[in-house]
């Protein structure tokens, strides 16, 4: 393997050993088997009946809340799909009735905010579909019959996204909510097992995106912008490099951040560096991406650019999801943070419950 050249100020490469080496409780092995991950999701053994609903609620937190995301951003492009909300919060909408397919996710099985919006929903008559590892959120789905999809097991939440993802899409196509038709989901994972070769831990950083993308962001506070469709996929990019990473981040989407964040671009800027994700298949937003680059360039900031393609929508979504993943992954390496624990997120878990 040919030596990996860091970055100027980096002090760590990024080979396997160095991974192995700040990731001591192996979160790459997870992410190695994304591609598989999704296989197994698909094959669900649950009996689900097609039912007529207004609207469909993904309630969920954290790594379980951020496949509501994408969910949402991919019904943006359905017709006549009924409106799809997503709760990260104890409280259901008020307008959630006997009408209303509630999806209650919780990796865990026992997010408190999770739990609290699975009863309502009980309380309140909606079709539930309960999803989790395990934990209190199996257990009430058991006593009140209500369909249970039993994720598999992972290191973390986040690095489980794959279940939690196609087990959704597979659910709500049963229920009569198809997303993503089943040659747009087999290609996706065809795509996902060609981007493992290319972004793994195997992969020299100068033919390694993700690599390069941790180098690009080290030691700087990250701004990431991007397009409407891929809202959900930068939000989970931010929500990783605050867990893997352990750092701050911040999301911006266009063209609304072509109505406010554009006029922050000044010459104190210097801490931030930026990631631009382009959507290749949107030619009018195009402009905007170019004059905000050209601003972040005059305020002294560096940016990288990252251009997706794919044949549809969800493919796009999944392939920057990976990338992006990965990308966090490796700038955990490269500041010497272990990334799976998140003893933060435990602390506070563990004063809630009164422990
Ligand atoms: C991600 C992570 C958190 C949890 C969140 C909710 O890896 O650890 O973001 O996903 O605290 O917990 P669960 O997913 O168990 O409902």
């Amino acid at each position: 393997m040919r030596c990996i050249e860091p970055r100027e100020g980096v002090s760590v490469g990024l080979s396997r050993e160095d991974v192995e080496r700040v990731d001591r409780e192996g979160l790459h092995k997870d992410y190695e088997a994304w591609p598989e991950q999704a296989e197994s999701a698909l094959k669900l053994s649950l009996d689900l009946k097609e039912v007529s609903v207004d609207e469909i609620v993904y309630c969920g937190m954290g790594g379980s809340g951020c496949a509501g995301d994408i969910l949402q951003d991919l019904s943006f492009s359905r017709p006549r799909f009924p409106p799809l909300y997503v709760v990260k919060g104890y409280h259901l909408p008020s307008f959630a009735d006997e009408s209303t397919l509630v999806l209650a996710v919780s990796y865990s099985g026992d997010t408190e905010e999770t739990i609290s919006a699975l009863k309502e929903a009980l309380e309140r008559g909606c079709k539930v579909v309960g999803f989790s590892s395990g934990g209190e959120l199996e257990k009430i789905c058991r006593e009140n019959s209500i369909p249970h999809v039993k994720l598999g097991r992972a290191l973390t939440p986040r690095s489980a996204l794959p279940y939690i993802l196609f087990s959704t899409l597979s659910a709500l196509e049963r229920l009569g909510y198809q997303l993503v038709s089943a040659s747009e989901l087999s290609n996706t994972i065809a795509l996902m097992r060609n981007l493992r070769a290319s972004i793994g831990v195997e992969s020299d950083l100068s033919d390694n995106e993700a690599k390069q993308i941790a180098q690009h962001l080290y030691n700087a506070h990250p701004i990431i912008y991007g397009p409407q469709e891929f809202r959900g996929v930068l939000i989970r990019f931010k929500n990783s490099l605050n867990e893997n990473a352990k750092v701050h981040a911040l999301v911006e989407i266009l063209p609304e951040a072509c109505h406010n964040d554009i006029e922050a671009w000044h010459p104190d800027a210097l801490s931030l560096r930026a990631l631009f994700a382009i959507n290749g298949s949107d030619g009018r937003l195009r402009k905007r991406f170019d004059t905000l680059m050209e601003l972040v360039e005059r305020s002294g900031v560096e940016y990288r650019s990252v251009y997706v393609k794919e044949a549809t929508l969800f493919e796009s979504i999944v392939k920057l999801l990976y990338l992006l993943e990965y990308a966090t992954l490796y700038l955990a390496v490269l500041r010497g943070v272990p990334p799976a624990p998140t003893p933060n997120i435990a602390l506070l878990k563990k004063r809630l419950s009164g422990d």
